[in-house]
């Protein structure tokens, strides 16, 4: 940080607002955060890219607009991650040593095994976010609200797979059910 960064952080609200020992408790949450988001943004993409089977065009664009979903939540934690004074990873080895849910690469096409990747993926990042919920409380109502703005979307994420899921799962079952006559 130079010197007017720090000149401008001095007199920021939120650096100001807050003890110190708190602002750089809840930075380090977000910027663990942060690097999941850019983890599940590269899975959803990779995952879209490659996806085959039963569902494939519907899964695959669902896939893509999530992808775009996490990519904006890196941002929005990103600016929260500075308002704070704090800084955002610089490097993709930075984001693998910083994540708290693993990367989960593709390597089985098939579009029910990658419903269920993503499914775990969502689950990951809905207790992470409701684990930083409890711990910033009402000491940052801004972060606060921001973690419940993103967790609202994951909710929203895990659902849709689910419901892929149970598609899928629907038409395999009717595809292996015998005719009455
Ligand atoms: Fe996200
Ligand atoms: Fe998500």
């Amino acid at each position: 940080m130079n010197t007017n960064e720090k000149q401008i952080c001095a007199e920021s609200e939120s650096c100001r607002e807050m003890d110190k020992k708190t602002r750089e408790e809840i930075v380090h949450q977000l910027r663990r955060a942060y690097c999941d988001e850019w983890l599940a943004y590269m899975q959803y993409r990779t995952a879209a890219t490659v996806i085959k089977g039963m569902m494939r065009p519907e899964v695959a664009a669902d896939l893509l607009e999530n992808a775009d979903e996490e990519m904006e939540h890196a941002r929005m934690l990103a600016d929260r991650i500075q308002e704070l004074c704090g800084e955002i990873p610089l490097s993709p080895q930075q984001i693998l040593e910083n994540c708290n849910c693993a990367f989960v690469a593709p390597t089985d096409p098939c579009a029910y095994r990658i419903i269920c990747q993503s499914i775990a993926s969502e689950r990951c990042a809905i207790a992470v976010y409701r684990k930083m919920l409890t711990m910033v409380g009402d000491r940052d109502p801004v972060t606060a609200h921001l973690i419940l703005e993103i967790l609202e979307d994951e909710v929203e994420h895990e659902y849709e797979f689910r419901q892929f899921k149970e598609d899928i799962e629907a038409t395999r079952d009717a595809m292996t059910a015998q005719c009455d006559k």
